[in-house]
């Protein structure tokens, strides 16, 4: 049942019919949930943990064998759950014949173990970050990031989950029995070949327009089921996708409460229908099944702006409510950064140059104040300490008008505006990748605390990190 699609020379997998097309099979997979990675150790100690990025292989499609990388298995990797104060020392293995990185997006940490470009793992060499986490609850992930490798590490398999909890999180009453009422939901769009090898950037479009995938992954499997209880959930979704911009709702058009953006709590639940995610974002999400009849269906609608629309995954409910839970009135109090505490504005031009496209190669026509990422160049020096607003302009050169998703390492930020005007209430909160639409500007606001170094700015779509649409900044003393 699966078709086959030939597009410039290459032919690819497809199964007919997008159109929200329901599954090949039926949503028969139960959706598997990323194990919690065991601490190795107990005690007051520093936690340890041993994670190893290797070679693997995995059965997508009945059938096919998609050679795969995953973080000790053969995709994806475990999920990290630690608390606020709690100190990490986590052991990395790269068991890879190639350089790789382990990057934890969102954590505040210092920047020789942030895993960026900066701290290259060799193949076969074995990197051991340490530090403590100072920071609140929230749903972050770590992938790899090595220099004009992310793209295509991340498409074959690699990225997990890193949760922080803290006092705040144990306080409210919401669902946190993780795999049972809270569920992590890693959304991936993948192409594959037709022999079931991963189809990755073939060419120069795939890099302009990022590698949209046909086929939607929900934590490294295609339309899987999820049984829920009759009652609140909680869905922690990681848009993990290369460069795909996904709008999420659900096929009943049920509303449904974000609580939390990439960097944690917001201040009260925000009540929608659709969820729009870019690449490298996060949100937190409450949804009510407790009106559901038991053994009734439901499904995650996704839309790829633009491109396909995928039903994702189903939702069977079970006739057991589980815990009660209701939407809490208050979830934190943030503390909101203030214009008058700037001391310091900078501008980034996200643009692509429609002179050269046709011969662009790595390292080509994506830049950002008009310069492509030099590991040597240090491009903005940032006071330790200080508060900055950082104004992120989408210039859209005549005909190429590509989304860009904007994110820092090192910090989270909060979003004074778009446009001109205030952000979405969904957007209200920590934020550490932000999406700018072709023609638009948003400015945000941070303060860079604790450590000094060197950290990356970057375009989350990773095809246009991949060719030099990235910067470095130095926090300095
Ligand atoms: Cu999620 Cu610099 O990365
Ligand atoms: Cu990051
Ligand atoms: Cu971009």
């Amino acid at each position: 049942m699966l078709g086959i699609t030939a597009l410039g020379g290459y032919t690819f997998l497809r199964k007919a019919g997008l159109s929200y097309a329901g599954p090949v099979q039926g949503f028969d997979t139960a959706l598997p949930i990323p194990p919690i990675l065991e601490r190795n150790n107990s005690g007051p100690e520093a936690g340890r943990y041993q994670i190893t990025v290797e070679n693997g292989e995995n059965s997508f499609f009945p059938g096919y064998k998609t050679s795969t990388l995953g973080y000790n298995g053969p995709c994806l990797g475990p999920t990290i759950k630690v608390k606020n104060g709690e100190k990490v020392k986590i052991k990395v293995d790269n068991n890879l014949s190639q350089k790789t990185t382990v990057h934890w997006h969102g954590l505040h940490v210092p920047a020789k173990w942030d895993g960026g470009p900066r701290q290259e793992i060799a193949a076969g060499a074995t990197w051991s970050p340490e530090f403590t986490i100072d920071q609140p609850a929230a749903t972050l992930w770590y992938h790899p990031h090595a220099m004009g490798l992310t793209g295509e590490q991340s498409y074959r398999g690699l990225a997990g989950l890193f949760i922080i909890e803290d006092e705040l999180s144990d306080g409210l009453d919401i669902p946190d029995s993780y795999g049972i009422d809270d569920f992590p939901l890693i959304l991936q769009d993948r192409r594959f070949f037709d022999d079931g090898r991963f189809a990755y950037a073939q060419n120069m479009m795939d890099v302009i327009h990022g590698v949209m995938g046909n086929y939607l992954l929900v934590n490294g499997t295609i339309w899987p089921n999820l049984d829920v209880p009759k009652g609140l959930v909680r869905l922690r979704i990681l848009n993990g996708s290369n460069s795909s911009i996904y709008r999420i709702s659900f096929r009943d058009s049920r509303s449904f409460f974000q609580i939390a953006t990439d960097g944690g709590f917001q201040e009260k639940p925000v009540e929608l229908k659709q969820l729009v995610l870019s690449a490298g974002e996060r949100a937190e999400i409450l949804v009510d099944f407790g009106a559901d009849a038991p053994g009734s269906a439901n499904s995650l609608l996704i839309d790829q702006l633009p491109g396909n629309k995928f039903e994702a995954m189903q939702f069977r409910v079970r006739s057991e409510p589980g815990l009660i839970f209701t939407i809490p009135e208050k979830l934190v109090s943030i503390d909101w950064l203030e214009e008058k505490d700037v001391s310091k504005t900078r501008t980034f031009r996200m643009e692509t140059m429609s002179r050269g496209i046709g011969m662009m190669k790595r390292g080509g026509q994506l830049t950002i104040n008009g310069r492509n990422m030099d590991l040597d160049h240090i491009n903005e020096q940032v006071k330790l300490g200080t508060t900055e607003t950082w104004e992120i302009e989408n210039v859209s050169a005549m005909m190429i008008r590509l989304p860009h998703s904007m994110h820092l390492h090192d910090v989270q930020f909060q979003i004074l505006d778009r446009n001109g005007r205030k952000p979405p209430l969904s957007e209200r909160g920590r934020k550490d990748t932000v999406l700018v639409p072709p023609g638009e500007s948003v400015r945000i606001i941070s303060r860079f605390d604790d450590y000094t170094g060197i950290y990356m700015y970057h375009c989350h779509l990773l095809e246009h990190e991949d060719n030099g649409m990235m910067g470095q900044f130095e926090v300095v003393a």
